[in-house]
């Protein structure tokens, strides 16, 4: 009976852990939606129209500079902004985890 138990919070567990993991495929949902505009299909290819508007440089998300910085500068970036970039305000709870996952993707 104990076994029994023990057996399915095991498996609670690991159900709720793949619940909990990011998500880059949804992340890249949010990032069609919401981010490429400005940085491009695959962050590979910012717009630069839009980069002129806004007069600043949209940095290349795939680059080694932008992988480089840590996933909480991530976090920032999208939701308190970054220089011309507005805070992301629709990006929000485990949107911003997937977006950020879906952004590792990305690197070359
Ligand atoms: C209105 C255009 C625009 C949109 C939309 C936009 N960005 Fe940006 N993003 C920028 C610009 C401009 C910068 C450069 C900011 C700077 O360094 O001055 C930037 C910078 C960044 C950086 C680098 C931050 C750093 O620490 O240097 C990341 C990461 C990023 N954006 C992710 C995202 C994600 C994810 C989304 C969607 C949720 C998004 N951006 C939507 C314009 C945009």
């Amino acid at each position: 009976m104990n076994k029994l138990i023990i057996t399915f919070l095991a498996l609670m567990a690991t159900v709720a852990g793949i619940a909990l993991a990011a998500d880059a495929k949804a992340g890249a949902d949010v990032y069609n939606k919401t981010c490429k505009g400005c940085h491009g299909a695959d962050g590979a290819t910012p717009n630069e129209a839009v980069g002129k508007m806004l007069q600043a440089t949209i940095p290349v998300l795939a680059s080694p500079a932008i992988q480089a910085k840590t996933d909480a500068d991530f976090r920032t970036a999208i939701t308190a902004g970054k220089g011309k970039m507005p805070a992301m305000k629709s990006v929000t709870g485990s949107s911003i985890d997937d977006v950020i996952a879906y952004l590792r993707t990305l690197k070359k």
